[in-house]
């Protein structure tokens, strides 16, 4: 395998760019599991991912095992400690199954950290160059909300399966055959949950010293329901690929659904990741098939849609038969659907969304979605 890292000397890299702050895309989000192995299975057959790379004791990798899966532009890394004194051990029994970094690749991986260190951000892992015979990656990491990390990850010309030290699933494993097709193709966006007065310091954070610009603003008017409220805020980046929506609870009359969030997840994390289709009726329709659980909002719903939304290109009546939510702005409208929590904790779940046209977040769905996310909040007992 041959894989080999070593940090790079910053006193001799003297890289200037234009723009130090740019990310390129999404690069890959990695999950904290206790059981990664069994995690990838749930990920493979219930969504549609497909295993492309691994690294674990087969590889010389003592430490801990991990999976990456990928569908579309999508990938996960989903990873797991072998032993309880490693690090990563002591989060899976606090948080539980949890998203630990949200990686982004970037055109200049050194550039990056330190405009980011020179203007406060707070330092995970330094500048580093990874080889294989696959090429080269250099990588670093910074700290975010909670536990998570941002990893850079400038990839260059680098040829492998993944990073160095991954090699090809197949090298240990067989590729299963049948695997369904949910035709998911992108990460749209990555929530945070963090606490009560927490939201604008990180809207500084990613504003002041990522340089991303505040793309909408949700008060807790806009997101309350009888019982519960919360504020959002989403921030994006320059080229407008990266949005992170930054949520706190806001006071209500009964727990708000961040609150127990932050309860189960004990302290700020990922709330959902929103994954992107082209088709979300047949998206949908396979993972119903697949056993996947989603949010339902009452039949009722329904009746308001077509007044609230117009014509739509899609069937009504399968969006309806399927639970799909709709919600149009000034430039277009967009389909979406939430999955029940990925775990037993009532934390980290997924979002689909299919979108023609409108930029938005679906803020036309938020009272019938919250008042679905309370049913299954006083079904735990936690309302
Ligand atoms: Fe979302």
């Amino acid at each position: 395998m041959g894989m080999t890292s070593r940090w790079i000397d910053t006193r001799t890299s003297n890289e200037t760019v234009p723009d130090p702050l740019a990310i390129s895309n999404w690069d890959h989000i990695e999950i904290y599991c206790d059981n990664a192995r069994q995690a990838a299975h749930f990920y493979m057959w219930g969504f549609g991912f497909r295993p492309i790379a691994y690294r674990g004791p087969e590889t010389g990798h003592r430490e801990s095992a991990s999976y990456v899966l990928a569908q579309g532009e999508i990938r996960l890394v989903l990873t797991s400690p072998l032993s309880p004194r490693h690090p990563i051990a002591s989060q899976l029994l606090f948080h539980g199954d949890t998203v630990h970094s949200i990686a982004l690749t970037v055109p200049h991986c050194e550039a990056y950290y330190h405009e980011a260190m020179l203007r406060g951000a707070s330092s995970a892992s330094a500048p580093c160059l990874l080889e294989d015979e696959h090429g080269q990656v250099k990588m670093a990491s910074i700290r975010t909300y909670g536990d998570v990390q941002h990893p850079l990850v400038e990839r260059g010309s680098y040829k492998g399966a993944f990073l160095p030290g991954f090699v090809p699933y197949e090298r240990f494993f067989k590729v299963p055959s049948g695997l369904p097709n949910a035709g998911l193709t992108a990460i749209d966006h990555v929530v945070g949950n963090v606490e009560l007065g927490a939201m604008q310091p990180w809207v500084d954070f990613y504003a002041k010293t990522l340089g991303f610009s505040q793309m909408q603003k949700f008060s807790d008017q806009d997101i309350s329901t009888e019982y519960s409220a919360l504020m959002s805020r989403v921030m994006a980046d320059g080229s407008g690929k990266v949005k992170f929506p930054i949520n706190e609870p806001a006071q209500g009359r009964r727990k708000s659904q961040i609150d127990e969030y932050l309860q189960f997840h004990q302290g700020p994390g990922v709330q959902h990741i929103a994954l992107r289709t082209n088709d979300i009726i047949s998206t949908v329709t396979s993972l119903r098939n697949q056993g996947i659980h989603f949010l339902r909002v009452p039949a009722t719903y329904y009746d308001e849609v077509p007044k609230r939304v117009g014509e739509i290109k899609q069937d009504l009546m399968k969006v309806k038969e399927l639970g799909i939510l709709v919600d149009r702005d000034d430039e277009g409208y967009l389909l979406q659907l939430f999955t029940k929590p990925l775990q037993d904790r009532p934390t980290l779940f997924f979002e689909l969304i299919q979108r023609e046209g409108s930029r938005g977040f679906g803020i036309g769905n938020f009272k019938a979605l919250f008042e679905a996310i309370e049913r299954e909040q006083a079904l735990r007992g936690n309302l």
